[in-house]
């Protein structure tokens, strides 16, 4: 068991970078409707680097995630509420997988396995798949769900962290501030 009443350094760390990546990416995808065609593919492409960069970070975090166990929920947390927690951070898991890879995925499918521009600094390679539009736009339809679906959950875990932070007074995921009591993992 961790004995820090806080998250580890690495995993604060994958957590921030992570989510900003995440945002970012929603952000871009939601605005570039209505942008010029250069300019929509050059934010594509940053949505579409992004996006293979939270898929490999996301191999990290699961390797750090099970070689460092998560801080004990405080004593202070309700059975549910610590119920609720552990669905929203597994769904969370799920979705920082699924959602790139389906991205990978449907991009492979559409353009026949052309590699992925990572911000003009090497390529990633697609899935070498023959072409073949409607399955693409399947998948295409199944990423941008998850995709979307990331801003329901992620409503809920904000106002998750909210109350840890307001109403019982800790918060795990910045460095240097801990829980006053830790209780179960
Ligand atoms: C899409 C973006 C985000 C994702 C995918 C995400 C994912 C996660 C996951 C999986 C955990 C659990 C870590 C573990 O036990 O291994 C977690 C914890 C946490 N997240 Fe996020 N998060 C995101 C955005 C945010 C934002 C915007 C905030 C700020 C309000 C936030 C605040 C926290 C806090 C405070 C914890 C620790 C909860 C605790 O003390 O038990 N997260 N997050
Ligand atoms: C953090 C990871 C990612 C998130 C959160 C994300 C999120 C989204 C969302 C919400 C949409 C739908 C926008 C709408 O409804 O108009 C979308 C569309 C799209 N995503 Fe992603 N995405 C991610 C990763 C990727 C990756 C890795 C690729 C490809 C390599 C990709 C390629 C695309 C493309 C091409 C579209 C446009 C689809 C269309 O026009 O039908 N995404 N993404």
């Amino acid at each position: 068991m961790n004995p820090s009443p806080r998250y580890s350094l690495g995993a604060i760390i994958l957590h921030w970078l992570m989510a900003i990546l995440i945002i970012a990416n929603v952000v871009i995808a939601l605005s570039v409707e209505g942008l010029p065609k250069p300019e929509a593919m050059y934010w594509m492409g940053i949505h579409k680097a992004n996006g293979i960069t939270v898929l490999l970070l996301a191999v990290v975090r699961i390797f750090w995630r099970v070689t460092h166990p998560a801080p004990p929920f405080p004593a202070t947390m309700k059975p549910w509420e610590i119920t609720l927690a552990r669905i929203t951070h597994t769904a969370f898991y799920f979705l920082i997988v699924a959602i790139p890879l389906t991205g990978w995925l449907f991009v492979s499918k559409a353009s026949g396995g052309k590699p992925i521009d990572m911000y003009g600094l090497f390529n990633f390679p697609g899935f070498p798949f023959a072409p073949d539009r409607d399955v693409a736009e399947q998948v295409a339809g199944i990423h941008e769900v998850l995709g979307l679906g990331t801003l329901g959950l992620l409503a809920l875990h904000v106002a998750g962290a909210a109350k840890h932070m307001f109403t019982d007074g800790f918060v795990r995921m910045i460095p240097g501030r801990a829980a006053a009591t830790p209780g179960p993992n």
